[in-house]
Formats: structure tokens, sequence, C-alpha cells
């Protein structure tokens, strides 16, 4: 179950993929590493979220060609709860409420079945229960809570507030990223429309994102302006265009986009016009 050495921990090998018979995805390649921050630019409608979906497994989305390997396995016929226990994480564009179930039971139940995992090499299905070695009891749990929460600044009444529910732009996102500290996944991506999103609220996502980076964990962070990256400075930034990424290059690229926009890149003029130098 161990990734060889030197083989990134997310491999993403000509990827295609389709929604309602509309190939929107044409051959990506993307390889990330944990330790590694990666930025994924573009237009909008480049394929961004299409990429972050299809990565998780949502099955709206039909992968026509190419293959993702997660830790050395073929994820692709694996359904998203396989995948999240494995140790891909996503945070939502746009996080969904359950009203009735507290963000403290949520949190709580996903890192049982995050703790419980799923071993592609031993595939019976996860049976929601959690080998005693790995449970761990309500108080060691409030602790790791509490722990997590005080490093993202987070209130201790926001974990008896109904998931999602009433939430503001901005507590979703810090919901959200209470939910990776939790998780502790290895490949985190997130998924972020800035437009709408307050300068406050993008703090949240980045100090939240900044206080997990480290060794055990890579990030896909996805976002249309080079704003968000003022405050998460990736190794790796990519642009994609049209569902393919043109473009691979360090910080130094965001910040070219920021002021050229992306149409030197893509050879049309659409928004973020390039000023001409
Ligand atoms: N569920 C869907 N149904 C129909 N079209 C979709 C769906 N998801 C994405 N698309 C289309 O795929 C293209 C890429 O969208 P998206 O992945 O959301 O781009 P981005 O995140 O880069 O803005 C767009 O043309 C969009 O209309
Ligand atoms: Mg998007």
């Amino acid at each position: 179950m161990t990734t060889p050495s030197g083989e990134a921990d997310l491999i993403i090998r000509d990827l295609h993929a389709s929604v309602d018979g509309k190939e929107i995805l044409r051959g990506v390649n993307l390889e990330i590493r944990k330790g590694e921050t990666h930025a994924l630019m573009g237009p909008n409608g480049s394929g961004k979220s299409t990429l972050a979906n299809v990565i998780m497994g949502h099955p709206r989305y039909d992968v026509t060609q190419g293959e993702i390997l997660f830790k050395g396995h073929n994820i692709l016929e694996l359904s998203p709860d396989k995948r999240a226990r494995m140790g891909l994480f996503l945070a939502f564009q746009y996080p969904s409420s359950v009203p009735g179930v507290t963000l403290s039971n949520f949190l709580r139940s996903a890192y049982a079945a995050r703790q419980e995992g799923y071993d592609p090499d031993a595939p019976e299905a996860p049976s929601g229960d959690v080998p005693k070695q790995k449970r761990i009891n309500p108080s060691e749990f409030r602790k790791l809570l509490q722990s997590k929460m005080s490093i993202l600044k987070i209130d201790n009444d926001f974990l008896s507030r109904y998931l999602n529910e009433g939430f503001s732009g901005g507590e979703k996102k810090r919901a959200e990223i209470l939910q990776m500290a939790v998780l502790q996944p290895e490949i985190a991506v997130l998924d972020e429309t800035d437009s709408g999103l307050d300068i406050d609220a993008l703090r949240i996502v980045a100090e939240g994102v900044n206080a997990l980076r480290g060794p055990n964990m890579g990030s896909l962070i996805i976002t249309h302006y080079q704003r968000l990256l003022n405050y998460i400075t990736p190794d790796i930034v990519h642009v994609m265009f049209r569902g393919q990424i043109i473009r691979t290059g360090g910080r130094e690229l965001a910040l070219e986009l920021e002021e050229k926009g992306y149409s030197w890149l893509t050879g049309e003029t659409e928004e973020a016009a390039a000023p001409t130098a």
C-alpha cells in the first residue's frame, strides 16, 4: 500500500471526462506530492471544477479516457466515500447544508470513517465500524477538535450549530477548513470561486490552509484570481484552458497572470483583458 518512492501521491494521466455527452476535460496531466501546494488557475468555464469533481468521483461526470492514481491505486472505480477514506478531500465551492446534523456530530462521523479508512488491496466494503485500536473516545475527539479549532481560531459555539444551516459565506468556508483539519487528508482539493468571497472569507481559507500545510499534505488550490495566492504561496501554478493544462510554472506565473490576464496564454480576448505592455 506504500507509494513507490519518488512517485507522486496523486497522478492524473491523460484524463478525459464529459458531462451529458459533452467533453469537458480533454487530456489533463497533473502530479501532486505530499508537501506540495499547487494552484490551478484559468478562465471561467475551463474545467477546473469539473476536474475537482472528477478527482473526488462525482457520479455526474463520465471519465472516458485516462487514469487517476492515488497512492499507487487506480481510484476511478471507487466511490467518493472510499476515496475520502483513503485520504482525498474536496472542499466544496458551494457546501450543502444539513439541517438536524450538528457540525460536531458531522465531524465525528467523518473522522470515524477516515479512521476506519479503506484499503483497496482488501476491498471489502467499509463496515462503518472503526477497528478498536483506532477508535477514540468522545473526550479525546473533543480534544482533537479543540486543538484544530484553536489553530483555525474558531469559536466553540460553532460546533453545536447545524451543518452549514444559516452559515454566512465565511462560516461555510471555515467549516470546510475545519473539516479538512480534522480529517487530515493526504491530498486536499479546494475549489474556491473567489467571486462572492469577501476578503475575510479569503483570509479564512488562506490562514486555514497555511496552518495545515506541511510535509503530510499536498494541496490543489483552485482559483480564478491571483488574489488568493497573495495569502497562500503556491509551489507550482497550472493554467487550465478548454479542459487542458496549457501552462505550468512557479509562483511567478500567478503574478504574470495578474498583470497580463489570461489572453496571452489562451490567444483569446476574454475577461481580465490584458493591458498591453
Ligand atoms: N454538471 C454540468 N452540466 C453541464 N455542463 C457542465 C456541468 N459542469 C460543468 N459543465 C460545463 O463544463 C465547462 C467547464 O465548467 P467548470 O468545470 O465549472 O469550469 P470552471 O470551474 O473552470 O469555471 C463549462 O462549459 C460548463 O458549462
Ligand atoms: Mg469552478
